[in-house]
């Protein structure tokens, strides 16, 4: 009926195509999707791609992780000159390449845009292979120090924490799923910040504007009000809908749940999955703001740009500019007006705090001469998912590996999406006190056993076998989202080498009140009843999961069994943020005030992920594309050029 690919990697957000064996098999699904990109499926571009796919996976597989910055370190101490700009952008990630690619409009000024990481490649851009590529130099491979109440399954009990390198940042890495949060989410932040121009209402202007959404799936439900035509950023659906979407959305129905544009203008509810996909190719921030404008005489990209230090005179606070290495050297570049630091969620706090921007004592007990005390690092937050495996008896049609490649050069199918069950679910549960606020994300992935999902959740080898000791077919997960964290971590500096990997505690279900967990086990819960309607049914749907031998002194399947089971299995879901919050007061713990400037720092701003200042009810992406463009303009306006 419907297809789980038995391949799959368990993913919160998320599953991969996994390719071990791929003889020959039956005709495609799918003649024809409106967003294809036409014929480019000739034998030479099929056989070239699958030669890259087959080594990119056997390189993946072989591929260690780095665990510091060292092959940034330069030869020597020297400092060459690589001149002076209007404007330095640090990062070019999902937030930085979209305020370069801004700033650059106005050609009198000079932008410089420096990034660790590189250019992406044919291989990067298939969605269907999201978690291969973070086994690559694409990801950064930080890892969280040991926990005590989540990843408690993994090696060395660390969640793995992914993020991008490159240009284009974790956008390069990520499920490309295009979700806002709610509008509550805007107006507490509003309130937070006392600027009414970060209320939904106020935004929803910069949303529509790097928009250009296609409605390529004339059944899903859509709310074009709150949908932008003929921007940069090219939003879709995925094709073909997954047959498992119809029994998703069916179960909701029955429990009395609507069907929604989870991005218009009520969010609670079943969905399909808005992705940003462009015939079928990751439309990642790069491939949408960058890419495009490479050839302005006045923006300079330096790939392979490691930024060590953001300079700034002890005296006056003011920014100067950068030091970075590249190519083995060590460069500074000075700016006119401002530096912008987009370097995500977890490098950001780094850098910051190794140019001595961050809490009083804990720069002291890392020898570095503080600049301004502040609250850097000292409230990461993040979504925290866990799978729940279930088996059915529908029977999946084989494909070919070339099959495949073809759909997927023709811009639909498995490959053309980071989840091709391209469904998902927006719910309250019990814990939550604010009325019509979602609180828990449901979304069915493909789940099974590989030794690609083993790798990319870095699961203990017990763990692992516990997860998926019974080879079924046709096995799927719902995976649920924590989505209003309320426990807390921490980002710090291990050392004051700037070429060491910092310390993230990503501390997951730690509240005092127990909030977050008792949110999670409603969602096990809601995961009960949605199995058990008539849609599910029908499809023979069976619960498979095993007591693990780490639950063992819990009864099977008990309260006090899923909460270890939640303890174990659950992962934050890689959209860290409030690490260098936003907000009124740095008394308070804020970082950056309203604009995203640091506070008591003359010319810096942090513009990413990491001002957000708690978990929204949606994931961070394209919130971070929102952010760039209304800093964008308030930097235009500040500076009172508008062309
Ligand atoms: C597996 C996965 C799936 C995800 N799925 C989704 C999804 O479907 N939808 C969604 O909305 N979100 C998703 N996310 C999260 C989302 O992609 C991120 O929240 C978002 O990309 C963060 O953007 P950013 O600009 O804050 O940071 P980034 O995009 O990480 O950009 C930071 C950039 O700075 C560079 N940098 C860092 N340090 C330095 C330095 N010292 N010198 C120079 N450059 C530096 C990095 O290389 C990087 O390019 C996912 C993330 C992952 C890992
Ligand atoms: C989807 O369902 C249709 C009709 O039930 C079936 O013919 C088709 O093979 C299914 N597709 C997949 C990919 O399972
Ligand atoms: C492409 O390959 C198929 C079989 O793999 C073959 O029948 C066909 O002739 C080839 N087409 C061209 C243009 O080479
Ligand atoms: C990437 O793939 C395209 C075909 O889709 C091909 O024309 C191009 O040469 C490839 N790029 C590289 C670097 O191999
Ligand atoms: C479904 O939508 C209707 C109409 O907008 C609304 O009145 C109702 O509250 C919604 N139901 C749920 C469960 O959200
Ligand atoms: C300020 O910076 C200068 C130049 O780097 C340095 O010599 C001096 O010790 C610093 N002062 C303080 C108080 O850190
Ligand atoms: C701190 O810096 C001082 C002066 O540069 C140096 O003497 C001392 O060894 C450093 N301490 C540590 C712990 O690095
Ligand atoms: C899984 O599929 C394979 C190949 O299609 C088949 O041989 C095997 O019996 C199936 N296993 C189960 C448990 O259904
Ligand atoms: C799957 O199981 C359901 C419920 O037991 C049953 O009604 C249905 O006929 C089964 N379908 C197949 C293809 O075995």
């Amino acid at each position: 009926m419907f297809t789980f690919r038995k391949m799959l990697v368990p993913l919160a957000v998320f599953c991969v195509v996994f390719a071990t064996v791929y003889g020959d098999g039956n005709e495609g699904r799918m003649n024809e999707n409106p967003a294809g990109a036409g014929d480019k499926d000739d034998n030479a571009t099929v056989e070239y791609y699958e030669k890259l796919i087959n080594s990119e996976l056997e390189k993946a597989l072989k591929y260690e992780l780095p665990t510091n910055a060292k092959m940034h370190e330069p030869n020597d101490n020297v400092i060459r000159d690589f001149g002076t700009f209007d404007f330095i952008i640090i990062g070019a990630g999902s937030t930085g390449s979209v305020i370069a690619s801004r700033l650059s409009e106005i050609s009198k000024w000079k932008v410089l845009l420096l990034e660790a990481g590189k250019y992406p490649n044919n291989f990067t851009m298939i969605p269907g292979f999201f978690a291969i590529q973070a086994m690559t130099e694409y990801n950064w491979g930080f890892v969280s120090t040991p926990q005590k109440t989540a990843c408690l399954g993994a090696v060395g009990k660390r969640c793995v924490v992914h993020r991008g390198k490159g240009i284009g940042g974790t956008s390069l890495l990520n499920q490309l799923i295009y979700s806002r949060g709610n509008s509550i989410d805007y107006d507490r932040w509003a309130d937070l910040l006392d600027d009414p121009s970060w209320r939904y209402e106020n935004v929803l202007l910069y949303f529509k504007k790097s928009e250009d959404f296609h409605k390529t799936n004339p059944d899903a439900p859509l709310d074009w009000d709150y949908h932008g035509k003929g921007g940069d950023w090219y939003t879709n659906f995925h094709m073909p809908p997954s047959n498992f979407t119809k029994i998703f959305l069916q179960a909701n129905r029955e429990l009395r749940r609507n069907v929604t544009d989870y991005n218009g203008k009520e969010q609670l509810g079943a969905t399909i999955l808005q992705l940003n996909i462009k015939h079928g190719s990751r439309y990642d921030q790069a491939s949408a703001f960058i890419k495009p404008v490479t050839s302005r005489p006045n923006l300079v990209i330096s790939e392979g740009s490691y930024v060590i230090k953001i300079e700034i005179d002890n005296k006056t606070k003011e920014t100067t500019g950068v030091l970075f290495t590249k190519n083995k050297k060590l460069y500074r570049a000075k700016i006119n007006e401002e530096v912008i630091l987009s370097a995500g969620a977890i490098s950001s706090p780094q850098i910051l705090m190794l140019s001595g921007i961050g809490p009083q004592q804990h720069l002291e007990s890392k020898n570095i001469s503080l600049i301004q005390n502040l609250d850097v690092g000292s409230t990461l937050k993040d979504h925290v998912f866990c799978a729940i495996q279930f088996s059915s008896n529908t029977s999946i049609p084989e494909q070919t590996f070339k099959q495949l490649i073809k759909e997927y050069l023709k811009g639909y199918g498995d490959l053309a999406a980071g989840n091709p069950l391209d469904a998902a679910g927006w719910y309250e549960t019990k814990v939550q006190d604010i009325q019509d606020y979602p609180d828990l994300e449901i979304i069915p992935t493909s789940y099974g056993p590989s030794d690609f999902g083993k790798k990319f959740l870095k699961w203990k080898p017990d763990t692992y076998k516990e997860l998926f000791s019974n080879k079924l077919n046709n096995t799927f997960a719902l995976t649920m989202v924590l989505l209003q964290t309320k426990s807390s971590g921490t980002v710090r500096l291990h050392n004051n080498n700037p070429y060491s990997y910092p310390d993230i505690d990503c501390n997951s279900l730690s509240d005092e009140k127990g909030k977050d967990i008792d949110t999670m086990y409603e969602g096990i819960d809601l995961i009960r009843k949605l199995t058990q309607t008539q849609a599910f049914k029908k499809i023979g749907t069976k619960l498979e999961v095993k007591p693990l031998q780490a639950c063992s002194s819990k009864d099977f399947q008990s309260k006090s069994f899923w909460y270890c089971y939640l303890r174990q299995i659950s992962i934050p879901a890689f959209h860290p943020v409030s690490t260098c919050p936003s907000g009124k007061d740095p008394k308070m713990g804020a970082v950056v005030d309203w604009n995203m400037r640091v506070f008591g720092v003359k010319n810096l701003r942090v513009v990413d992920a990491s001002v957000i200042p708690f978990t929204f009810s949606g994931h961070p992406n394209a919130i971070c594309t929102m952010i760039a463009e209304k800093i964008a303009d308030v930097i235009k306006f500040e500076q009172r050029v508008f062309e």
